[in-house]
């Protein structure tokens, strides 16, 4: 799938089948994490891998927001480096963001879950203290029912962008 039709048809997944994620497939996703920009170039990130069953029930039992993670087949952790305090959380985004839209493009769905108990998180994962968790990636094959019944999510193009001026639609 090309760049653009993977951003502009990708869609949140929280239901996964059980068809395994191969650990190239994880690796490729996460290169397509240490792609994304960041500020002065400092990659404030980190990416752990997990496809260990009683890993990813632990981890979803941790995400409170997030309890599918517990139901996919791998997931990506991703850390921020606690020291950048000013773009870190941008940085990472861009990073997730990324992710996501390579998954996508390579027939794989996550969902970013922004509720968790990070320093549980960390601990099972044996993250240093110098690294916060930044969120948790579940990533899978989308369950057909997961797609199927999704409605539209946009805000109208007429509202979100102008052209010259505020306010001058780009298009009516
Ligand atoms: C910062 C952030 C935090 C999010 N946290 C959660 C979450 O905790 N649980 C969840 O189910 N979805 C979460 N989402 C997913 C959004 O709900 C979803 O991306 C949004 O509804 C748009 O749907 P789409 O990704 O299919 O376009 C989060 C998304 C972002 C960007």
């Amino acid at each position: 799938m090309d760049a653009l039709k993977a951003i502009l048809s990708r869609r949140a997944v929280r239901e996964f089948t059980k068809q395994p994620v191969a650990l190239e497939q994880l690796i490729k996703i996460a290169d397509a994490g240490r792609h994304a920009m960041s500020a002065r170039n400092q990659q404030p990130w980190h990416f752990i891998i997990v496809r260990e069953p009683k890993t990813l029930t632990e981890l979803g039992a941790l995400c409170t927001t997030g309890r599918f993670v517990g139901g996919a087949p791998s997931a990506i952790v991703v850390l921020k480096d606690k020291g950048n305090q000013r773009w870190g959380d941008s940085d990472c985004a861009q990073a997730v963001q990324n992710m996501a839209n390579a998954a996508w493009a390579m027939g794989l769905g996550t969902c970013w879950v922004g509720h968790f108990d990070g320093q549980k998180i960390a601990a099972i994962l044996g993250v240093p203290d110098s690294w916060a968790v930044f969120t948790v990636l579940p990533f899978g094959s989308p369950a057909p029912s997961e797609i199927a019944s999704r409605g539209p999510r946009l805000r109208p193009r007429a509202e979100t962008v102008d052209s010259e001026h505020f306010g001058r639609p780009a298009v009516s």
